[in-house]
């Protein structure tokens, strides 16, 4: 929307770890889609067309930092098998469809529209092998008004023919990838090797110099996810005495790598992504349903290290991030009742704070509503629950981490505009 105008409703937002601020009938003032200032009152002498959302909620919107758009179609399916046998019955073949990219554009434009319904604006996507499939992934999320990160998959060993690559075909799809999708205004490329057993050392090796090529595109991988994958990646690469030393061999673990998992990465794996700027992506949903374990996550956050959310579609089953949120509390609290009570539970404020701040950090964008910055906010109608007796903003919150669904988004904006729903 151009012009001058003021959203209304309760505020809520993560200004920080552990902190909520909520603001009870609050406007953002947001002029030609730029945040200009949220505040408890409108300031006398300016007077913006006021769009009321009445007793509604607004919070910032969702960052899922971690999914593969290709398995969209299973999501809810094939949980029956642990990660390796999973991605060789299920997986692959799924993503062996994606050479056909009038299959991609339907499945694609589902998945975008999926994603805005449920309040997540901004994304690190993993597509497959396939280019085109992807620049169509691309087309179909900026299309919806979804913005951020999506990576061309590298394969070149260890699966079905059809999702595998030669090194050299790998490496020249990924640049003409990096140099067709500039034409997105608001999503760009990551680097995507898909994780070591998937890729030989002269895949890395190339990836690794189109990395110092192009400094500013960013990589995404898998690191620690599940024992055996652990064990297979210390045969594969025998000179390395931990997953985390593979990537950064061939200069892959750098600022702003993203690594999902990471559930078995001890303190000096930690210790070695919080010295290399590396985020870890946080995916409990997944985790459980592949039958990974319970990254330790409370753990990470005390050392200070950088830590996002993720889906993880379709290992993961759930789109909606306040479900993934309410997954990472009760992963947590397992993890405590196992760690002798040592180790804390994440509390909704924190969970909350994951899904909203820490991902749009990775963005580059500020805590909250970002003034100065497009606007990025979703807008819960939580009517249907029962409110007396009288709940606190704090309490409604928690509700919709737990129980929202996505007919209770009644809007959604993105980079300052509203997203059609
Ligand atoms: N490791 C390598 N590929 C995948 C994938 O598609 N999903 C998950 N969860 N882990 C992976
Ligand atoms: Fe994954």
């Amino acid at each position: 929307m151009q012009g001058l105008y003021a959203i209304e409703g309760n505020l809520a937002f993560a200004p920080a770890l552990g902190e909520l601020t909520t603001i009870p009938r609050g406007y953002i003032i947001v002029e030609d889609g730029i945040v200009r200032d949220v505040c408890k009152r409108l300031p006398s002498g300016l007077s913006p067309e006021v769009i009321s959302y009445g007793d509604a909620i607004i919070t910032p919107s969702f960052c899922d930092l971690h999914l593969h758009a290709p398995q969209f179609p299973m999501l809810g399916t094939g949980m029956d098998l642990q990660l390796l046998e999973w991605l060789s019955t299920y997986t692959f073949p799924l993503e062996a469809r994606f050479v056909d990219t009038a299959y991609a554009q339907r499945v694609y434009r589902k998945l975008a529209r999926a994603l805005v319904r449920r309040g997540t604006t901004r994304v690190c996507m993993f597509s497959s092998i396939h280019r085109e499939a992807t620049l169509v992934l691309m087309r179909e999320l900026e299309r919806a008004g979804i913005t951020g990160y999506v990576g061309k998959v590298n394969m070149d060993r260890n699966g079905p023919k059809d999702v595998l690559e030669s090194t050299e075909q790998s490496v020249e799809e990924t640049r003409r990838f990096l140099d067709e999708c500039g034409q997105y205004a608001h999503l760009k490329p990551l680097l995507t090797p898909r994780f070591v057993p998937s890729c030989t050392d002269a895949l890395m090796q190339q990836l690794g110099d189109i990395a110092r090529e192009y400094p500013d595109v960013r990589i995404q991988s898998h690191l620690s996810e599940n024992m055996e994958e652990i064990a297979w990646v210390k045969e594969l690469s025998p000179d390395c005495a931990q997953y985390w030393q593979v990537y950064e061999k061939f200069g892959l673990f750098k600022p702003h790598t993203l690594m999902a998992h990471c559930v078995y990465s001890d303190e000096a794996e930690r210790a070695a992504m919080k010295r290399a700027g590396v985020w870890v992506v946080h995916c409990p949903d997944s985790n459980t349903n592949v039958a990974s374990g319970i990254a330790p996550i409370r753990k990470m956050l005390q050392e200070g290290m950088q830590v996002a959310m993720g889906s993880d579609i379709a290992g993961g089953a759930k789109l909606s991030m306040t479900d993934v949120a309410a997954e990472a509390i009760r992963v947590s609290k397992l993890r405590w009742l196992f760690s002798d009570k040592k180790e804390d539970f994440l509390t909704v404020a924190e969970a909350f704070y994951l899904i909203t701040t820490a991902g749009q950090a990775y963005f580059g964008a500020q805590p909250g509503f970002g003034e100065g910055e497009p606007l990025h906010a979703v807008v819960f109608d939580d009517s249907r629950f029962v409110h007396e007796p009288k709940k606190s903003l704090q309490e409604r919150l928690e509700r919709l981490i737990y129980l929202s669904n996505p007919s209770d988004i009644i809007a959604v904006y993105s980079e300052g505009k509203k997203a059609a729903l």
